[in-house]
């Protein structure tokens, strides 16, 4: 008999299933998708019966697995407990197989219908639900997409047509970034994809979508009704939306990142995903389909800058040589061929061509060795038509005029600023910041946004997912950029520690500038 689901984050049951993630000794996996299915499990949302299984060439046995991933759920989960973790343990298995191999496969498929079958899960056909994970290295996708095709483990398309839906077991696949290279490699990979899995169970994940105050600026927007009559061209000066990291790339260089860069890596997934959230129009309801028109439609809107303007919108960085002896610049990083002029830090200035935003420039910017770990979006808004109070105090015209910073990580919360009368005698004026933090007011335990989502895979749920078409306009806007040689080879370097180049702040074109907290600025609350 199958087991009794539990309810899910959001009390929709969580269906049980086989997960199977490709690249099981990859760092993802260790580091993000072991200990965020460790988090879920311990929080009840997978369902008894779901089993894990690990799939990577190198010979090991489940117990050796196990070993591995408790070490780094230790140090990696929001919170630990052993006990929890034998339980956990308990669903993790290993399969030895290269899945880029087509004679794989059945080994692969017994494996599954062994662990479905032990676990009492398995649905009609005798396979269990499974959901796929690719996080392998990029090139090894649509081989191993093909396999999964080609060795019989997708019967999803029988399962729309079946009289008994429900009783058949249903496949979905979670595909990692870097979803392509470029617009070209992003619709062959969704054009393999295709082939094989339904787009509704196709889940391209983007785990900025899964972070808490992402989907905040959803409930920020929609369900108040302040923030809209002034979310628009006529109160908004502009948007600057900010990943910025304090470490560097490191061993990444050479597998992955000297072939990527910063804009690929983080504009072109998470930060147009970022931009999205708060630039949108309302959806009907809040639900995948709709929200991903609405991020389409956005998305299309985007201006694609000409050969001509990008340099004008775009500023590429690499970090230089740090103090210390071990701090090297990421030219001298493994890996790194210097030719190449990866990006470390990019900034661009976007523009959205709609009723609602026309006018309104956005800037996103992200970058390695900066001088803080934060991830925020800043809403300038104008500054009042006429300044009445400027006698009183000259200083008032240098100060950023109202501003909404929502912060993303590490701090969680929002903060409004305002103008506000000093008190005492005479006229004077001074900033002052309304601010919410999540963590104060809600309360409750961080956990990795990977978790979430991958329930929400489970549950058949593709909200905080995203579209094939999302993804290549995502590219087409960043390519202009990405491909330009007078941008790549003007690229600046910049000291570690600093908020990258000087020359960002020329896109602003003398109109306002980046919100950049200090150097060693640890964010105790918002603001
Ligand atoms: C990943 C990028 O997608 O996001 C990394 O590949 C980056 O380069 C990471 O470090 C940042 O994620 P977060 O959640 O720490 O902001």
């Amino acid at each position: 008999m199958t087991p009794k689901a539990p309810a899910s984050s959001n009390g929709n049951p969580s269906d049980p299933c086989v997960i199977v993630i490709f690249g099981a000794s990859g760092d993802l996996t260790a580091r993000k998708l072991i200990p965020a299915l460790y988090e879920q499990d311990r929080q009840q949302r997978l369902a008894p019966g779901t089993s894990i299984v690990g799939v990577a060439r190198t010979e090991m046995s489940d117990d050796t697995f196990r070993e591995k991933m408790h070490a780094s759920a230790k140090e990696h989960a929001a919170a630990f407990d052993q006990a929890g973790w034998d339980r956990f343990a308990n669903r993790l298995f290993y399969h030895a197989a290269d899945a880029a191999a087509a004679e794989s496969m059945e080994g692969l498929s017994a494996k599954i219908a062994e662990l479905g079958g032990n676990a009492g899960i398995l649905r009609q056909g005798g396979m269990p639900n499974i959901l796929f994970y690719l996080s392998v290295s990029p090139d090894l996708y649509e081989p191993i997409i093909e396999n999964i095709g080609a060795g019989g483990l997708v019967s999803e398309g029988h399962r729309w047509c079946s009289l008994n839906a429900e009783a058949t077991p249903w496949q979905r696949i979670i595909v990692e970034k870097p979803f392509g290279n470029d617009l070209a490699s992003a619709v062959s990979l969704n054009r393999a994809l295709g082939r094989v899995f339904e787009e509704e169970e196709t889940y391209r994940i983007d785990h900025y979508l899964g972070k808490e105050l992402v989907q905040n600026i959803a409930v920020m927007r929609f369900a108040n009704t302040i923030f809209e009559p002034i979310w628009n061209r006529d109160v908004v000066e502009h948007v600057q939306v900010t990943a910025a990291e304090t470490v560097g790339v490191g061993s990444r260089a050479a597998n992955f990142y000297d072939r990527a860069g910063a804009l690929r890596d983080m504009v072109q997934s998470h930060l147009l995903q970022v931009m999205c959230m708060v630039a949108m129009e309302p959806p009907s309801v809040f639900d995948a389909d709709a929200i991903m028109r609405e991020k389409i439609k956005l998305l299309g809107s985007c201006v694609v800058a000409s050969d001509a303007e990008a340099p004008s919108a775009c500023v590429m960085g690499r970090y230089g040589r740090g103090k210390g002896p071990q701090d090297r610049a990421y030219i001298e990083e493994d890996g790194v061929d210097p030719k190449r002029n990866t990006d470390t830090y990019a900034a661009v200035r976007l523009e959205i061509d709609n009723w609602r935003w026309s006018g309104v420039p956005f800037y996103l910017r992200s970058g390695k060795k900066l001088a803080v770990k934060q991830t925020e979006i800043v809403v300038q808004f104008r500054r009042p038509p006429v300044q009445i109070f400027k006698m009183f105090d000259g200083s008032l015209a240098d100060r950023p005029a109202n501003r909404l910073i929502i912060n993303i990580a590490p701090r969680e919360g929002i903060s409004l600023r305002l103008e506000g009368k000093v008190p005492g005698m005479g006229m004077k004026l001074d900033y002052a910041d309304l601010q919410l933090d999540y963590l104060d007011r809600f309360g409750g335990e961080q956990v990795e946004a990977y978790g979430p989502l991958i329930v929400d895979a489970i549950r058949g749920d593709r909200t905080l997912y995203k579209h094939k078409e999302e993804v290549e306009l995502g590219w087409k806007i960043c390519e202009p950029f990405i491909k330009n040689p007078l941008i790549r080879s003007s690229i600046h370097t910049y000291e570690p520690g600093s908020w990258g180049p000087d020359a960002a702040e020329r896109l602003f074109g003398g109109v306002g500038r980046w919100h950049s907290p200090p150097p060693g600025f640890v964010r105790k609350t918002v603001g």
